[in-house]
């Protein structure tokens, strides 16, 4: 389609630090996604209906249904089993877990423009402007949390005995299960 969707490769091994750089590139494609929704409405040519409405509903549902369970992964899986091994991780993982809830409260901004584009598609240029600043605002938050993860957090993660990264991953996919 006209606004492209990512595709979100599957991780090649059963490395949980693997998936979750996956869940990453999803969040970076999703943020893009809605971004390139809201700067289409000032185009010459108006995108069609359907499309503004897929791509919308494809977003609410990525941020409804599929980043929670990103978020779990790290607050339930990893931040139990990093914490307390040195102060740097411990203050990565502080700065994690505050991250996660200011960005809970942009993305329901997010949500709910992409919820009433999903069921409405003729307000695409009406609420383009609001798209935009809540994508873009989610794109800053995000540009910061993901790098601060990538550098600190899972690379910790990948330090762990074995048994406790098939534990993760374990966790992770029981999750996606339920
Ligand atoms: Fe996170
Ligand atoms: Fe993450």
């Amino acid at each position: 389609m006209a606004l492209g969707i990512g595709t979100g490769k599957r991780p090649t091994s059963d490395e949980p630090v693997e998936e979750l750089l996956a869940c990453h590139q999803r969040i970076r494609d999703m943020i893009a996604l809605a971004l390139r929704l809201g700067r289409a409405a000032g185009l010459p040519a108006a995108l069609p209906a359907d499309d503004v409405a897929a791509a919308a509903a494809r977003v609410r549902r990525y941020f409804v249904e599929a980043l929670p369970r990103h978020v779990e992964d790290e607050e339930q899986s990893l931040l139990p089993r990093l914490r307390g091994r040195s102060g740097a991780l411990d203050a990565a993982l502080t700065a994690m877990h505050d991250q996660h809830g200011a960005q809970g409260r942009l993305e329901q901004a997010l949500i709910a423009v992409c919820a009433e584009l999903a069921g409405d598609p003729s307000r695409h240029a009406a609420r383009a402007a609001a798209l935009v600043d809540a994508a873009t605002a989610l794109d800053a938050a995000y540009a910061e949390h993901l790098a601060g993860e990538e550098r600190v957090v899972f690379p910790a993660l990948a330090g762990l005995p074995d048994a406790e990264r098939r534990a993760v991953r374990a966790e992770m996919r029981a999750r996606r299960l339920s």
